[in-house]
């Protein structure tokens, strides 16, 4: 019996996910997303095409494959058609490369609203989301009261929809909020029908059985580990389990099934929306981060926020998940800095800590040990003997301080330059 992969952002997302999935699919035959929804924006670029996936999984380019969306996602069925049919223009046709769980919660546009309407009621302390509607549609979830792709196929679909609906109303009034449904949901019936082109199946038997017959599973995560609604810098996170365990939730995988753990983290840090970040920048070597990593939103084009490497986030981050391998992307970016710093330790109200604090605040500082930058183009190398030995130090150094090795490098955003050591 083979066990599942799995593959996980451990700082704020954005780390570089849709990449490396897309770079490691060749060596499986089913690739599932296990949660989040069109929150996410997983970038792969290849044949000097670029491509962002927001709910389709990010092994749909390897032909041959099958891709599944699996039940801890949530899906909107508008977003979802909008991505599936952009693929199809360019000759990617997926009815027969991708199934969706039963099991997956539907995001509603009245859910959609709910998103804006409670991030307005919140004003400064907004979480800043992505807008998706993710909140509310797992609220709903947890307080069983959800609709799931598994309903579009029974008789009762529009009674639920409309109870979902006047509860939702009731809400929006109660929080004065304005709002226009008729074209969303106009767009919402359309798509749901397109939705039953697609193969909708119990994808824990799918995948069980698979493991059995001895087919290998990768499982991709959406998000980060300090997004994470149960260890992530709460209240700003996303409300999913986008650490390890929501593998298991998400896939209906045992946690004996897990096999390695692939922890996948940027050379440095960005976070979008609101929240805590420790070690951010805001003089003009985050500038710098910023404008030569292209440190835009994926879904929302928001700028990202940028800083140095944070290791006692990172080490927690690998302690939550069991990471056995790490992934370290975009260290081209900072091929032309003097100095480069990480942060190895926090000082919290003048004491020393390495460990990763229930609320970060203020009074909140750093403790960085500084390198030499290697100041050379990293992008031509192609092994890890090509990379210059400051280079080496630097992600020698992170190993030796989180005790797992960086099993892949990533020098560009194409699938290309990837070294795999
Ligand atoms: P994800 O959400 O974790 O899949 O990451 P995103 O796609 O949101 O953000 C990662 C961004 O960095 C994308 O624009 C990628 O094309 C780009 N990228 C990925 N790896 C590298 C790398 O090693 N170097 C550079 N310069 N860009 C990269
Ligand atoms: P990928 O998969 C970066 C952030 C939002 C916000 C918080 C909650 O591309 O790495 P939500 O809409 O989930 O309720 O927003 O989480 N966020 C992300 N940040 N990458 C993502 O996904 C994100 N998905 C959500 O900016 O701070
Ligand atoms: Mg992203």
């Amino acid at each position: 019996m083979k066990k599942v992969d799995v593959i996980l952002g451990l700082q704020w997302g954005d780390e570089g996910k849709g990449k490396v999935v897309d770079v490691l699919t060749p060596n499986y035959e089913v690739v599932a997303r296990f949660q989040g929804g069109p929150n996410a924006g997983h970038t792969l670029e290849f044949g000097g095409e670029k491509y962002v996936l927001r709910s389709i999984p990010s092994g749909i380019f390897q032909g041959g494959k099958t891709n599944i969306i699996g039940g801890g996602v949530v899906l909107d069925a508008i977003l979802f058609r909008a991505e599936a049919e952009e693929l199809a223009k360019s000759g990617h046709d997926l009815t027969r490369q991708l199934a969706i769980s039963k099991k997956a919660h539907l995001i509603l546009p009245t859910h959609r609203i709910l998103d804006a309407a409670l991030e307005a009621a919140k004003g400064s302390a907004k979480i800043g989301t992505t807008g998706k509607g993710i909140g509310p549609t797992y609220t709903d979830k947890v307080s069983r009261s959800g609709m799931r792709v598994g309903d579009l196929l029974s008789p009762d679909f529009e009674r639920i929809y409309a109870a979902a609906k006047a509860r939702h109303e009731r809400m929006l009034r109660s929080l004065n909020y304005e709002y226009d449904i008729t074209e969303l949901e106009r767009q919402w019936f359309e798509a749901v029908e397109y939705l039953k082109r697609f193969r909708i199946l119990d994808s824990e038997y799918f995948i069980n059985e698979a493991l059995t017959e001895g087919k290998s599973v990768l499982a991709e995560g959406a998000q980060g580990t300090l997004l994470d609604v149960d260890f992530g810098s709460y209240p700003f996170v996303t409300s999913s389990n986008t650490v390890c365990a929501g593998a298991c939730t998400g896939l209906g995988v045992a946690p004996k099934n897990i096999g390695e753990v692939y922890g996948i983290f940027k050379a440095y840090c960005t976070r979008v929306g609101s929240g805590p970040f420790p070690t951010e920048l805001f003089d003009e070597t985050g500038d710098a981060l910023c404008r030569i990593g292209h440190e835009f939103g994926a879904v929302t084009g928001r700028k990202r926020r940028c800083g140095w490497l944070d290791l006692v986030a990172l080490k927690y981050s690998i302690m939550i998940n069991g990471v056995t391998q790490l992934i370290m992307m975009k260290s081209d970016v900072m091929n032309d800095f003097e100095t480069i710093r990480v942060a190895t330790a926090y000082e919290i109200g003048g004491e020393r800590t390495e460990h990763f604090p229930y609320t970060i605040t203020d009074d909140l500082r750093p403790v960085y040990t500084d390198f030499e930058g290697w100041r050379c183009d990293l992008r031509g190398c192609r092994s890890y003997d090509e990379f210059p030995e400051a280079f080496r130090r630097y992600v020698e150094f992170i190993e030796r301080e989180t005790g797992v090795p960086v099993k892949i490098i990533s020098v560009g955003p194409d699938r290309a330059e990837t070294i795999v050591r």
